[in-house]
């Protein structure tokens, strides 16, 4: 089953190994009203592409199994960050987690509205470096295809909504506080495109890992308190209606002069081959 998502993508297959894993502690939490740090409720009909990797062998059934975020860009193809897929967060190979499926069209993980699909192809990007955090994202395809409504566009390379400034939303259900208190329900926080060179300053090469401008985009709240956080990975960064990141990572969560960073779709695009229209 990979290997045909890795012929249609005419790209070679590769699982990276190590990397960050998904819930690590972190110091100093941000006082914040609500998640993803800093954000408001939302309720998934606003976000449709928005969905939940989940598999409650791996992470338990308390909250439904979701351990990480992915973004619906076809009805059968959804991106996420590579790092997801990380043997040391599944445990295993992510082929052979048996019981790894998306939740769409769902707001409250413990509810049943919306539907859970299973995972038919995994591909890793095989240029994910695991110490800069470069390339971090992933591509799943799926068993059952979902609703038209639920795909987002991408936004391709010298789109406006790239431009420093930018106001954007990140949506997941990740830690809302920064020290573990992961939500139950999804949330968004609204935080604007900062320039590279932020990012450039902020990470010039560390634990958490290093920028690069061509394959990441920095986006926060210069004074900090809205951010994404861990959980949240893999999910989508909006702006203008369109993708323009996958949550990927950070130095705390929501910390002022530590940016959230993102996967920049543009370089996904241009890795991908994929024109800014979404694939099937
Ligand atoms: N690596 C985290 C995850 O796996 C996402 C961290 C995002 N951090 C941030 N400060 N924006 O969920």
């Amino acid at each position: 089953m990979r290997r045909r998502l890795a012929r249609a993508l005419a790209l070679p297959l590769t699982l990276v190994a190590a990397g960050a894993a998904i819930p690590q502690a972190t110091a100093a939490p941000v006082a914040a009203d609500s998640i993803v740090v800093g954000g408001f409720p939302v309720d998934v009909s606003q976000s449709p592409y928005t969905v939940a990797l989940s598999s409650r062998d791996r992470f338990g059934g308390t909250r439904a199994g979701q351990f990480c975020g992915g973004v619906a860009v076809g009805r059968t193809t959804v991106l996420t960050a590579a790092h997801c897929m990380d043997k040391e967060v599944l445990g295993t190979a992510p082929e052979r987690l048996r019981d790894l499926r998306v939740i769409a069209g769902r707001t409250e993980l413990l509810s049943d509205r919306g539907q859970e699909v299973a995972v038919r192809a995994i591909w890793v990007n095989p240029t994910y470096d695991g110490v800069t955090n470069s390339g971090d994202f992933a591509v799943l395809s799926l068993a059952d295809p979902l609703p038209a409504t639920s795909v987002i566009g991408m936004a391709g390379a010298g789109d406006p909504a790239y431009r420093s400034d930018t106001a954007a939303t990140v949506y997941g259900w990740g830690d809302t506080t920064g020290s573990g208190s992961y939500a139950g329900s999804l949330h968004g926080a609204r935080v604007r495109v900062q320039p590279d060179a932020l990012c450039e300053q902020a990470y010039p090469g560390g634990s958490h890992g290093t920028y690069r401008a061509e394959t990441m985009l920095c986006a926060g709240e210069v004074a900090g308190g809205r951010d994404a956080c861990q959980g949240d990975s893999g999910g989508p960064l909006v702006a203008e209606g369109r993708l323009i990141g996958l949550v990927s990572w950070g130095a705390g969560c929501g910390w002022a002069g530590s940016p959230g960073v993102y996967t920049r779709i543009s370089d996904v695009l241009r890795t991908l081959g994929w024109s800014a229209a979404s694939p099937s």
